[in-house]
């Protein structure tokens, strides 16, 4: 009742209803709690923040970007221990490898990882949690603010399952390697 109301005095009429509908099954309290566990493993791994490691980077393309790192590791959170896979996406348009090696912190626009978790988190797509995080360790949000952490994009049009679905079986791109 209260929200059917809100969304009337907002004027947002059957739209607006059909959006609340959508709402995504991401992003809440415990995703962006499980999210800030996993960027604090990478951190110890050096695989974000200060002083993380470097590999060569590659030219990449939307919606990752211009240049591209991957990492495959694996992580412990909460006891599991399972697959990691971050990938380092940078810009602008046009920039050069020497730049990304020279001055990563400049050019770094996100960071977007796939983690394994526990058997029975969502059998469905693979049990793959993804985050995307701003340098900063803050996870990125989309359009409606809430935040990128999760199944994101699952059942939906757009967003990491629904693209990393066409991937295959083990939900990447990059390999065949089943990443357990
Ligand atoms: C429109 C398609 C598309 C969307 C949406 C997308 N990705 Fe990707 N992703 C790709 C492609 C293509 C690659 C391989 C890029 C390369 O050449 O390294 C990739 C690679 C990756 C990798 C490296 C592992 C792999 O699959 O090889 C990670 C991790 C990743 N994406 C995470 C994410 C996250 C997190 C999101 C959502 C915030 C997301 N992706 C959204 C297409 C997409």
């Amino acid at each position: 009742m209260a929200i059917k109301w809100m969304m009337a005095a907002l004027g947002l009429g059957l739209a607006g209803a059909a959006l609340a509908q959508d709402a995504p099954m991401f992003g809440g309290d415990e995703d962006q709690a499980y999210a800030e566990k996993l960027w604090q493993a990478m951190v110890e791994q050096n695989l974000a923040g200060e002083g993380a490691i470097m590999s060569f980077p590659y030219p990449g393309t939307d919606p990752h970007g211009m240049m591209l790192e991957t990492f495959y590791a694996r992580a412990t959170i909460d006891g599991h221990d399972g697959a990691l896979v971050v990938k380092r996406n940078y810009g602008p348009e046009g920039v050069t490898v020497d730049q990304v090696l020279g001055m990563p912190g400049e050019h770094l626009g996100a960071l977007t990882v796939m983690f394994r978790r526990e058997a029975g988190y969502d059998a469905e797509t693979g049990d793959w949690f993804y985050a995307k995080y701003l340098p900063d360790g803050s996870l990125d949000q989309n359009p409606n603010g809430v935040a990128l952490a999760g199944l994101v994009g699952k059942n939906a049009e757009a967003g990491c399952i629904a693209c990393h679905q066409n991937a295959g079986e083990n939900y990447l791109f990059t390999t065949e390697a089943e990443m357990r």
